[in-house]
């Protein structure tokens, strides 16, 4: 492992996508791993102990790899299994959580709305963010079965989707939210869904950037970053069906490259 090793990020979908693109803007000269666990894709209505035999699946794939630090770029794998992960790897490992600390300090209506998957929001990591920071704040929290699984069919502004949200979406509008957390990867490519159906004065709160700078400080603090002068380049791996995966990646990650080569994986 060195400077020049790749990051190793993954979901059990492309959700971490979202992570993944803000991961490259700030971090240009990086290669970046990127896993899609797409055949247990959703891990939110997976036991506990399935998600944990995934993750370690998929972080030991990353670092045979090279993977000088890892991202789990998935909410429901972070509040299950960011701790034994930490124990176990030796690299790094970046972790995420629903942003509900910016939410409380952003909300003026003193309620925020969260949205995430079910596992998340029943894990203990989040009941102790919501100890931590929500003192003085209303949390109404929301899980979304079937989102994840129109993220995964590229279904990011289909009737279905909007139809989805809005039950979703409507429960929550009852209380007096001025601020809604994004607490799934896959969620911020529904924002323009989620937006059109909160109107312009609800704040919409996502991790992506938040993530992208702890790893950005992670890898500096450790002398890890790549201070080459090229740009990085990406390799796709997914457990699912290349022929499903792939078009969904090259449509959320086109800006960047133009060919987008997914391999199938069987661990
Ligand atoms: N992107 C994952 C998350 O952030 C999706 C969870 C799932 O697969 O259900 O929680």
């Amino acid at each position: 492992m060195s400077n020049t090793s790749p990051i190793g990020i993954f979901d059990s979908g492309i959700g971490g996508l979202s992570i993944a693109k803000e991961i490259r803007k700030l971090l240009p000269a990086e290669d970046l791993l990127y896993y899609a666990d797409s055949a247990y894709c959703p891990y939110g209505d997976k036991p506990a102990k399935i998600i944990k035999q995934r993750v370690f699946t998929v972080g030991d794939f990353l670092l045979t790899r090279g993977a000088k630090l890892l991202v789990v770029a998935c909410n429901t794998a972070s509040i299950i299994s960011l701790d034994d992960l930490r124990q176990h790897y030796q690299v790094p490992v970046v972790g995420v959580e629903p942003a509900v600390k910016p939410a409380v300090a952003a909300t003026k209506t003193g309620t925020i709305g969260v949205l995430a998957t079910g596992v998340s929001l029943s894990g203990n990591r989040f009941s102790t963010l919501v100890k931590r920071f929500c003192l003085q704040t209303k949390v109404v929290t929301q899980p979304c079965p079937g989102l994840v699984e129109l993220v995964e069919s590229g279904q990011f502004n289909s009737p279905q989707a909007e139809k989805l949200l809005f039950t979703y979406l409507k429960p929550l509008l009852k209380h007096n939210i001025d601020t809604i957390v994004l607490g799934c990867t896959h969620y911020p490519f529904l924002r323009p869904l989620i937006q059109k159906i909160t109107s312009e004065d609800i704040q919409i709160i996502d991790t992506g950037e938040a993530v992208a700078r702890q790893t950005v400080r992670v890898l500096t603090k450790m002398n890890l970053a790549n201070k080459q002068n090229k740009l990085g380049q990406e390799l796709f791996f997914t457990s699912g069906k290349v022929k499903i995966v792939e078009p969904v990646v090259q449509l959320l990650w086109g800006d960047y490259t133009l060919k987008i080569n997914v391999s199938k994986t069987f661990p």
